[in-house]
Order: C-alpha cells, then structure tokens, then sequence
C-alpha cells in the first residue's frame, strides 16, 4: 500500500466542501496499516489524520499531510454470555449499518443510536449520543494502535475518560492513537428508552405502548429524518455546536426574560441549555446565505446547499458564536473538528 499524491477529500467530508490533501490513502487491513505507518514514520513533520465517515468535521483548507481513511472492515466477533453480549466490531463499520445489524440478530442497546451518521471507530471518540443513549452506556472497550509505536492496546471506558461528546482521545491522547476496534456491551433482554423528546408520542402515534427495540429504532430514524439533513443529498455535519453548560445563577438569570428556556439539569448547580434553541432567538434558523445556511428545521446544524466553502461555512459559525454570546453572555463551542 502507498499513499496517493494530492488527492480531493470532497467526497470524504459529509459537508461536501472542497479540500485537498497532500497525500491520503484507504486502509482496509491491518496489513496497509502497518504499511502505511511504518511510511509516515519516515517522514519528518508530517501531520497525520485519521478519517471515518468524515461526518464530523469542516476543512477550511487544504491538509498539507497524510489522511488515512480508516475503511478496516471485518465480521464482528460475538460473545454471548447469559443475557449479555459482547458485539465487537471493525473500526470502519458503518455506524447505521452496525446499529442495524445487532438488531437483526436480535442484541438490544444501540436502538436510540440509530442514523447517526459516521464509522464505529469514531463513535467512542466523541461519545456519541441522542435521544437519552450516549456510546458510554454500551461500551466494553475498544482496541487502538499507537500510532508512533504501533503497539496495540486495549483502552476500558473508565481509560477512556467519556464526557458529554468527549473522551480522552480528544484530551490527553489526542492524535496518539487509531482505533481499530470496538466492543459494545449489548443485551438480548430488551430495555427500552423512550422518555427522551418525542419518541413516545410518535409511537403512540402509530398506538404502539409497549415497542420493541426495532420500533424504537424505526421511530429514532424517522425524528431524525424529520429534522436532521441527510448528508447523501444536503452538506452538513450534524449538530455544529455542542449544547452550553452553564451554571444554575446563569439559567436564573436567562429564565428572567424568557422563562420557557429548555434545560436539563447535568448537576446540582449545572444546566444544559439547547444551543439551537438559542441560536433560533437569535434570528439564525432558515437563515441562507447563498450556497450555505442555518437548517430549517434544527438550527444547531449548518448547510452546504452545495459549492461552498469550509471558510464561509466557519464564518458563518463563528458570527452565530458571537451573536449568542452578545445575547445571552454564554459561549458556544463548535462539536464539529474544525480543520
Ligand atoms: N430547539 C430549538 N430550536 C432548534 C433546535 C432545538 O428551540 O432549532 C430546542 C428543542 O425545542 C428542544 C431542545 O432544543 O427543546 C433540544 O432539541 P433536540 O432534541 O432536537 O436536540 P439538540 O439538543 O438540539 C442533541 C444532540 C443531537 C441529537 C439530539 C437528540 C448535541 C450537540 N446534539 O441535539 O446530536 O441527535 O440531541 O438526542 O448534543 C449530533 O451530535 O450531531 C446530533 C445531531
């Protein structure tokens, strides 16, 4: 395996915006990677970045090192131990498609998680969540190669150091390590979440009480379709901003002037306010400026309608940033990697 010469990272990137790279290559085994590897570390200064399913970042230039697009794909080893099963998967797996199969196979756990876009091997590292499930609920361990060293280790979820869209893989070990697999705790007792948003009602809607996992999933998919654009025919990255944590004084003080201020308690002195709710106050939702926007329909999430560019998009971000904070003094943080 050698890497490929300037090669356009549009088609790897779900915002669809145009980036080159100086060099890149596909890996499919564990072989290419060692390959490739034992190439980079030859080469002095090199920036290296790992991509999954690239739904998590905006690139507002070029890359001017190596990307390494992890498309490691093999049969997941299962586990059954009594009710429990360990599912452990290839780092490449599509994460949708991952989600769905356990369900064929009928190992319960993943069902809120369903059509997050993205790999597998990305999920731990920003510990994805929705609707009252986060990647932490479910994990086992994941297994990662050093990338200086290419030792394999196996990292616990307390190794890991999860937080709210975050893990040590975005702290202490950043950059240091390629996770190759990952093993989720499932069970075959169904244990469903229903509480969060309006996965309830839209089951009722279709008078189902008491749902199985796979209604549950069916109803997650069809909240997230109804609101969240599909990457495959409209640039996004998901939510552009994590939701604000602010302090029990802050949320007083806000619930002043606008009393029906959504919040979820995270402590007892510390509260999640909705970044889309506050980004929508600001006049932002639907807002389009050409080639790009503020989704309709979920106003955390910013648009290519196709041809714009990582910066304009970044611009954008960075001016709904700034409205909030003059606003409401609160400051916004991006969740996507921005590059
Ligand atoms: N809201 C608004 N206006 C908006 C969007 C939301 O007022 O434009 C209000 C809603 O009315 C609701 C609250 O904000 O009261 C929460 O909205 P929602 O349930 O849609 O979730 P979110 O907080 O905006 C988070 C995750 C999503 C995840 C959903 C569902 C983050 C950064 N985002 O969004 O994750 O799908 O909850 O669990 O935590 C992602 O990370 O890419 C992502 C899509």
């Amino acid at each position: 395996m050698i890497a490929q010469e300037n090669v356009s990272l549009k088609p790897y990137n779900t915002f669809g915006v145009e980036a080159h790279t100086r060099y890149f290559a596909d890996v499919q085994t564990l072989a290419d990677l060692d390959t490739i590897l034992t190439w980079y570390r030859s080469q002095p200064n090199l920036p290296l970045l790992i991509l999954g399913g690239g739904s998590n970042l905006l690139f507002t230039q070029d890359w001017p090192g190596l990307v390494l697009k992890l498309s490691l794909l093999e049969k997941p080893v299962v586990v059954e131990v009594g009710d429990e099963v360990l599912v452990k998967s290839s780092a490449g797996e599509n994460w949708h498609d991952f989600v769905l199969y356990t369900l064929s196979q009928g190992y319960y756990g993943l069902e809120n998680l369903s059509l997050i876009p993205g790999s597998v091997g990305a999920s731990p590292l920003q510990n994805i969540g929705a609707y009252g499930v986060e990647i932490k609920d479910v994990f086992q361990q994941l297994e990662a190669l050093n990338i200086q060293t290419g030792e394999l280790k196996v990292f616990t979820a307390q190794e890991c150091a999860f937080g709210y869209r975050d893990s040590v893989f975005k702290n202490a070990e950043k950059g240091k390590w390629i996770v190759v697999f990952v093993t989720f705790k499932l069970s075959k007792m169904p244990a469903v979440k229903i509480e969060y948003g309006t996965i309830k009602s839209v089951l009722e809607a279709h008078n189902i009480t008491s749902p199985t996992p796979l209604q549950v999933s069916q109803a997650v998919t069809a909240i997230r379709q109804a609101k969240l654009p599909d990457p495959k025919t409209l640039g996004s990255a998901g939510s552009f901003f994590k939701n604000p944590i602010i302090t029990k004084a802050a949320l007083e003080k806000l619930k002043k002037e606008h009393p029906e201020i959504p919040n979820f308690a995270v402590s007892d002195s510390h509260f999640k306010v909705p970044a889309g709710w506050l980004i929508e106050k600001g006049g932002w939702k639907g807002k389009t400026f050409g080639t790009f926007g503020v989704h309709k329909d979920q106003a955390l999430v910013l648009v290519n309608y196709g041809g714009a560019t990582g910066l304009e998009i970044w611009e954008l971000a960075k001016n709904i940033m700034q409205s909030v904070s003059d606003r409401f003094s609160i400051e916004l943080a991006a969740e996507v990697n921005v590059i």
